[in-house]
């Protein structure tokens, strides 16, 4: 008996070629795996596909529920985007599918798992390195990345063993989706100088074309997590999704971003991620009022940490599940609402509100009821600043007496 393999499946020409080169070069048996995790796609026509393209069998796995609860809100209380742009929806992805594949290379009885990622971009090491946490004894066989194809020769190939060329290898992009954002790269996109073209974007309107009136959102959180719009209590998914369709609209949520990736290449990346772009800054508006400034200060490190390794295919990793559960704890007391203004293309935060909010009225009014006492701050001052005026006086500096250091 041949021996198995599980490959992560999209149903795209490089993973159908993956399922007829697999079986040809390695004479495994390939069981396809796909993920629901929020893309737009007949997931049945998907499975259909792999079947008639030569998979022994086909599963399908919806994820999106797991996909939002334990991968995307975990990321949003902590604040997470790669180098200050990106809202790691990829990155999110690549944990959740390679434990799935190791759960269905157990329960099918597989050797290996197999996924269709280039030996250049970050995914084949988010798989890679995720499998390796979770089932060290599984192979992992990365066609793509040993074929040396170019994308003509995966056509050829394609059309030689009769495996349908699927009409959006005809577009000029490389495109991956899941109910996070939409990740766009390669064609025009790779001339950095280059203004995204409008059909890059599916999600979002271009902001011109945008309603010309602002449309406003109310978001409620509890411990960090949204759990309804406009007063209305929603499930993750749904709540995600709605937000997609309503900012999309508004023309929020594009990204264009350099970006560095772990092999050492930077990028151009264009993204679309309008639920992210608003929930993002709905928290941390949240935050602000609810965490004190030393929490803030602190959580930002570890917002830069955890994106670094989400986006470098550290989710199984020691160190997440240290700053995890520093970014739970964080969370307690950030409860409450946001609203935000959806307009041509931005999203601003307008109004917030908490009952465990730390900002208090009395303190920061300069009108009626003032309980702040300006009799003590000449004291504090004078010890705050104690330091300064010692060294001041004991090692004059020249050029502070100028323009400055
Ligand atoms: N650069 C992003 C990342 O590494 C997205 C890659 C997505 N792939 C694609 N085919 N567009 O997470």
């Amino acid at each position: 008996m041949s021996e198995k393999v599980v490959l992560a499946y999209s149903g795209g020409l490089d993973t159908s070629v993956a399922i007829r080169w697999i079986k040809e070069k390695y004479g495994m048996e390939v069981i396809t795996l796909t993920a629901d995790v929020g893309g737009d796609r007949d997931l049945g026509a998907t499975q259909q596909k792999a079947l008639d393209v030569g998979a022994i069998k086909a599963l399908v796995v919806d994820a999106k529920k797991t996909f939002i609860e334990h991968f995307v809100f975990p990321v949003l209380q902590a604040d997470a985007v790669y180098q200050g742009a990106y809202p790691l929806a990829t990155a999110l992805s690549r944990p959740l599918i390679a434990k799935l594949m190791t759960e269905a290379a157990r329960s099918e009885g597989a050797s290996a798992i197999a996924h269709g990622c280039t030996g250049k971009g970050n995914d084949q090491v988010r798989f890679d390195v995720a499998a390796a946490a979770l089932a060290p004894h599984l192979k992992v066989v990365a066609p793509a990345r040993e074929w040396g194809m170019t994308r003509e020769e995966t056509i050829a190939y394609a059309q030689k063993y009769g495996i349908p060329v699927p009409v959006t290898s005809a577009s000029p992009y490389s495109i991956d989706e899941n109910l996070w954002g939409r990740s766009v790269e390669c064609g025009v996109l790779e001339d950095p100088w280059v203004e995204p073209p409008e059909d890059a974007f599916e999600w979002t309107r271009s902001p011109q074309d945008a309603p010309d009136q602002p449309h406003y959102v109310e978001i409620g959180f509890e411990k960090g997590i949204p759990t309804s719009l406009d007063g209305r209590r929603m499930d993750g998914v749904d709540l995600v999704r709605e937000i997609n369709g309503l900012a999309g609209k508004h023309g929020v949520g594009r990204i264009d971003h350099i970006e560095d990736r772990l092999v050492g290449i930077k990028s151009r990346e264009v993204y679309e991620a309008p639920a992210a772009v608003v929930l993002l800054a709905a928290h941390k508006a949240l935050e602000a009022m609810t965490l004190s400034r030393d929490q803030l200060r602190f959580k930002q490190m570890v917002a830069a940490e955890y994106a670094d390794l989400v986006y470098n295919g550290l989710w199984f990793s020691s160190m997440h599940q240290d700053l995890a559960a520093y970014v739970q704890s964080s969370q307690r007391y950030v409860t409450g609402q946001v609203r935000l203004k959806l307009h041509k293309g931005s999203c601003t935060v307008v109004a917030r509100r908490s009952p465990y909010s730390l900002y208090r009225h009395e303190l920061a009014t300069y009108e009626e009821g003032d309980l702040f006492d300006q009799s003590a701050s000449p004291g504090f001052i004078q010890i705050w600043g104690l330091s300064v005026r010692v060294q001041a006086q004991a090692q004059p500096e020249e050029s502070m007496a100028d323009e400055g250091p």
